[in-house]
């Protein structure tokens, strides 16, 4: 499946540099059977993070989200969203139209959060985000206005109603004190309520997969999983109501965010972690924790190739065994320099560039061998997240009792949109550990957000029906 890939990223390596370079990646090239064993730990674990008495302990968390309907195309009107997830914040002001089945942005502000405040106190993040809405309304000319709030938090939130959401922990690089165990909600409701100067209607909170998932489900009503491949990684799905032992209900469905970022915190994926996801791990500021998505993401895995590209170093395989400061720096190498130096025309030449930048002195074997490094480490990647995407279809084609299911999959995040050939090596694992499921995958643009007003349309829809 890698084939063509990989022997692209072979060409122009001597062979004996080329098999001393290859010991090295082998515990990255997972094979079918492998990625197989790895879909079948995934589906036990998602059984045991939707039972009642095993979730406590499931390292896959399956989150209730109280969403409990796709979009119908009836739904409209006028939201505010806000959107946390990464080292950005927006503030959106999205319009829901009816007639044309669209969800618009009318317009939207990004403010940036400050690495010290995304390790700092509680209260002062969302005192920013509270600031930061307050400037959206004033600008858009809103404030007065009550609109309903749609707030995409992704991070894993244990749900308790479509507005309360208690964060489990931090992920991604954020280690705010004071949040962890407590309602996001309400935290949001009190930092604007210390201002005074302005309040917001009803609150629905959503996960960033789910978001996404709603915000195509307009567009295509048979959209029932959501994926996220960006800093992060995660995907949410429509799951019977009656497998869902911790809510009430036989009839029905309710979205489940699985958090599958945390597949492996109980040590089952050891067999396939390398050391050097293991010195990622246990420099993170969250050892540990969510070692699947530490395998996968966009925030580890330039990390991962750098640790790769200093060890090559070492040995003398690369740079005639020098490196220099930036490759010694923790994160010098950027995620996104992968998809430049994999990118299929002019790959060589920015890999160039990109060597030249970090103070290395390169020759073309050199630019070679960084490229067939990025490509190991990134098609493990997309070959787990499709094992794990074909874990889910398998799951709600069984659940469903159907032969064949064919659905759409919404998909978001920089590393599924940016990579050259991650989407299709994604996509070509999928079929293979899910032949009996034809998938649509729909990119979301602006999905977190405009999701996180769909939500709340959702709700609102929902909830006219039942008055009626
Ligand atoms: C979070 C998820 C989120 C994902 C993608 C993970 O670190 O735990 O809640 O959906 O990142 O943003």
């Amino acid at each position: 499946m890698s084939g063509d890939a990989s022997t692209v990223h072979t060409d122009g390596i001597p062979p004996d540099a080329l098999s001393k370079v290859q010991e090295y990646l082998e515990p990255f090239h997972l094979s079918v059977e492998k990625l197989r064993e790895v879909s079948a730990r995934l589906r036990k674990d998602l059984v045991r993070g939707l039972g009642k008495h095993s979730h406590h302990k499931a390292p896959v968390k399956m989150l209730p989200t109280f969403v409990r309907a796709t979009p119908d195309g009836t739904e409209k009107g006028d939201f505010l969203a806000l959107d946390l997830g990464g080292t950005n914040f927006r503030v959106l002001h999205v319009r829901v139209v009816e007639e044309e089945q669209k969800v618009l942005k009318m317009d939207s502000q990004i403010c940036a959060i400050p690495k010290e405040m995304m390790l700092g106190p509680g209260v002062q993040l969302f005192d920013h985000i509270a600031a930061c809405l307050n400037d959206f309304l004033v600008s858009q000319n809103l404030k007065g206005q009550t609109l309903p709030l749609g707030f995409t938090f992704s991070f894993p939130c244990e749900q308790k109603e479509i507005d309360k959401s208690i964060l489990i922990r931090w992920t991604k690089g954020f280690n705010c004190s004071g949040v962890e165990g407590e309602d996001v909600v309400k935290l949001l409701k009190e930092a604007i309520h210390r201002r005074g100067d302005y309040d917001i209607g009803s609150v629905a909170m959503v996960n960033d997969t789910v978001g996404t998932m709603m915000s195509c489900g307009y567009r295509d009503q048979s959209c029932e999983i959501g994926m996220i491949i960006g800093t992060g990684t995660n995907a949410c799905y429509m799951e019977e109501i009656k497998n869902v032992r911790r809510v009430e209900g036989e009839d029905g469905r309710m979205c489940i965010n699985t958090e599958w970022g945390g597949f492996g915190d109980d040590g089952c994926l050891k067999d396939i972690r390398t050391e050097f996801d293991v010195v990622v791990d246990e420099t993170s500021i969250n050892p540990g924790i969510h070692n699947f998505e530490k395998m996968i993401s966009g925030m580890y895995l330039g990390e991962i190739v750098r640790l790769l590209l200093v060890r090559l170093t070492e040995n003398k395989l690369l740079f005639e065994g020098r490196t220099s400061e930036a490759l010694l720096t923790p994160d010098a190498f950027e995620t996104k320099f992968m998809s430049e130096i994999e990118e299929r025309d002019g790959g060589l030449e920015n890999t160039q560039n990109i060597l030249t930048e970090l103070g290395l002195k390169w020759d073309s074997v050199d630019s070679r061998i960084v490229r067939l490094v990025c490509n190991a480490v990134s098609s493990r990647s997309a070959r787990l997240c499709g094992a794990a995407l074909a874990t889910l279809a398998n799951r709600i084609r069984v659940n469903r009792r159907l032969d064949h299911l064919k659905t759409t999959v919404g998909v978001d995040g920089t590393v599924y949109k940016k990579h050259p050939n991650f989407s299709e090596e994604l996509r070509a694992t999928v079929r293979l550990l899910a032949p009996d499921c034809d998938i649509t995958f729909l990119v979301s643009e602006d999905g977190s957000g405009k999701g996180a007003a769909m939500v709340t349309a959702v709700a609102q829809r929902l909830a006219h029906q039942t008055q009626n």
